[in-house]
């Protein structure tokens, strides 16, 4: 983003901002997503045919300024450059800023003739694009516009042209998903699409239109670890190639094996890719996790341990998600917050809940969710009580034993990888693994019994470094695969580590 971009964005109404979803992208970004979008047309680029690239809501112009500066460094003469230029945008004055980025851009190259570019002020919903259905390349940052906010609600035309886009209503769909769409129509076939989206989009209900659209023409997926707009919304973009019309009678009988969003937002996020071949741990233990409604009601009875009897048995602990790390309890070292109120050593007076404490009052392990790897620990004595969302896995077996064991395939690498592979970008940030109960209970488990157990002891011991080493190799895999699951592991494990240190934690 320059600077005139900037200012332009900072003087806008903060209504106007949110409605139109205003929130220009930063140059490195652009750059890069120009980069991947321009990947398959490298030789056109480099020879003088034609080519034309749109960003139809173009804000302050920096997806087109990367372009040209792009298409000059393949060898493209810069008034050439400038001539595959298409902008679009509903708000005329930031046209203008577009425009005059690209005229100062013009000069500083040489070129004195006028600008060969296209701009229109348009509604990317309603009205025909620039080069419509023949484009080679739309690249760009649409606006977010989210359906459950009053904001960014679509007006009466903008719900036309989104039910004209997607064949039916968009409801809840993103706005930005209906334009998704709508480039992916304004591309010639061969051409390419790479639009900013809220992640949501990877795994949003709502999305599931956009994606179903799409899919045929996903190559990969682009998803930064932090957050790049002050939007504070994570953002991937999808990559799409729009597929040649396969010739009727072509005889072609062999179908392509598409691979799923979650196999691509997996690798975007550098997931290493392993095959785990163990029995499920629903074999050896149930998943359960407490209803939303619960949640209020242990609110409702939790109170500070010091308080008046609260140290008799009938007053369970509470763990929240924040006080679990892997294999360690923090409960009295970290304070939790429970329903809006700080505690520091949160118990439940369970004479006060509408459903009897011995539902609970099971050994069990209690196991975080959106976290940056799998952490749990273990409640042997069933003390523990599970705030929403904590995720109890309870053992058939009631030896001690097994407890330790399920502890351990829990803590294993392994397991970290396997759920961020099943659910990649469907967490709430993409550096967050988002479990469900349903989902654990397919969890397989290490297939070498002896490194299992050793693994468990050292685990036991508080050896967490060596036991996740041994808990690797329990899973039998290759040294080559070890090595990508551990380094994973670790690194997430780390930022886990700092993140919390930035936050005071
Ligand atoms: C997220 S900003 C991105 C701007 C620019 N592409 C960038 O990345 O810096 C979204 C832009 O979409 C424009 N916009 C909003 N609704 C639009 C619509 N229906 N048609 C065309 N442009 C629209 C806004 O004016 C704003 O410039």
């Amino acid at each position: 983003m320059s600077d005139l971009g900037r200012d332009y964005e900072t003087s806008l109404d903060p209504t106007r901002r949110r409605r139109d979803g205003v929130h220009y992208t930063p140059r490195a970004v652009a750059d890069e997503l120009v980069e991947r979008a321009f990947a398959v047309h490298l030789s056109a680029i480099a020879s003088e045919v034609p080519f034309s690239v749109c960003d139809p809501t173009c804000g302050a112009g920096v997806f087109l300024l990367a372009a040209a500066d792009a298409l000059v460094a393949r060898g493209r003469t810069p008034f050439d450059a400038l001539a595959c230029l298409r902008g679009m945008d509903i708000d005329p004055e930031a046209l203008d800023l577009a425009r005059t980025e690209l005229l100062v851009w013009a000069r500083a190259q040489g070129v004195t003739a006028e600008l060969p570019s296209v701009f229109v002020v348009g509604d990317a919903l309603n009205d025909q694009w620039p080069n419509d259905g023949h484009l080679d390349v739309v690249v760009g940052n649409p606006p977010f516009g989210g359906q459950l906010a009053g904001a960014t609600v679509r007006d009466q035309s903008a719900v036309a042209g989104a039910a004209r886009i997607l064949g039916r209503p968009a409801g809840y769909t993103d706005t930005a998903g209906v334009l998704l769409v709508r480039a992916l129509d304004a591309v010639r076939p061969g051409g390419s699409v790479v639009f900013v989206q809220p992640l949501s989009i990877l795994g949003a209900r709502d999305g599931a239109i956009v994606r179903d659209f799409v899919s045929p023409a996903l190559e990969s997926i682009w998803i930064p670890d932090d957050q790049l707009f002050d939007a504070a919304v994570h953002v991937c973009a999808p990559v799409l190639r729009k597929p040649q019309p396969v010739a009727a009678g072509s005889g072609n009988n062999e179908t392509d094996v598409i691979p799923t969003w979650t196999e691509l937002a997996a690798e975007a996020m550098g997931v290493p890719s392993v095959r785990l071949r163990g029995t499920p741990l629903s074999s050896l233990a149930e998943c359960t996790a407490g209803f939303r409604h619960e949640f209020y009601d242990v609110a409702a009875a939790t109170v500070e341990r010091g308080s008046v009897g609260s140290e008799s048995a009938d007053f369970p602990t509470l763990i929240t998600v924040g006080l679990i790390d892997p294999a360690r309890l923090l409960w009295g070292t970290r304070a939790a917050r429970i329903a809006g109120t700080t505690f520091a050593e949160p118990v439940v007076d369970v004479a006060k809940l509408s459903k009897p404490f011995e539902l609970r009052k099971r050994p069990k392990l209690l196991v975080a969710t959106q976290t940056r790897v799998i952490e749990a620990v273990a409640d042997y004595d069933g003390m523990l009580w599970p705030s929403v969302p904590v995720i109890s896995v309870l053992p058939r077996s009631d030896d001690a034993g097994a407890l330790d064991l399920l502890l351990a395939s829990l803590i294993a690498p392994p397991a970290s990888v396997w759920a961020a592979r099943q659910a990649a970008g469907t967490a709430r940030s993409p550096g967050a693994v988002r479990l469900s109960a349903t989902q654990l209970a397919q969890l397989p488990l290490p297939t070498d019994r002896e490194r299992w157990i050793e693994g468990s002891q050292q685990l036991r011991a508080g050896q967490l470094t060596t036991a996740v080493r041994t808990l690797t190799a329990a899973y039998g895999l290759s040294e080559h695969e070890q090595l990508a699951v551990l380094d994973w592991w670790t690194f997430r494990s780390q930022r886990r580590k700092r993140q919390g240190k930035k936050a005071g934690l």
